[in-house]
């Protein structure tokens, strides 16, 4: 799918958010590399801590679905400037590809391409040693 299109499919996933409290609606869509995609909006809660960012919703849906292998996430909003991912984002899409294209969309459909080891250098991430699991970072 081309990126203009997969912008639009963002935007209309936005439609969908339900965001009463912060009125700031997010789309997105988790392209998979077989071709799927899957699309999410941000969904809060009078309870505003239990609120989750249209990225985990298409994350976990993806993954729910029995999908792994990402390669690219489009984020849109209504706002003028780009909508970019959190902090809590950032580091669960990075678990799945810690080179995650990551495309933004303004609301005059103004793209800007960023990956995902741009926003989060230092990850905090498992690794292998032999067969044990220990944490920390790739990077360091
Ligand atoms: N939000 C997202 O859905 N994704 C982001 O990348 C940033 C923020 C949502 C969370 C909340 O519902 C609203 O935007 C305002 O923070």
């Amino acid at each position: 799918m081309k990126i203009n299109s997969l912008v639009d499919l963002a935007f209309e996933a936005k439609d969908n958010a339900y965001a009463p409290y912060s009125d700031f609606r997010v789309g997105t869509v988790l392209l998979c590399r077989d071709g799927q995609a899957f699309i999410g909006c941000n969904v809060e809660n009078a309870s505003y801590g239990l609120s989750v960012c249209a990225e985990r919703v298409a994350l976990f849906k993806a993954i729910s679905e029995g999908h792994r292998d990402f390669e690219l996430l489009v984020l849109v909003s209504d706002s003028d400037g780009f909508c970019s991912p959190c902090g809590a984002c950032r580091q669960v899409l990075w678990e799945f590809n810690s080179q995650l294209k990551i495309i933004m969309s303004n609301q005059k459909r103004e793209v800007k391409e960023v990956n995902i080891k741009e926003l989060l250098p230092y990850a905090f991430s498992s690794l292998k040693k032999g067969d044990k699991t220990v944490f920390g970072s790739k990077d360091c």
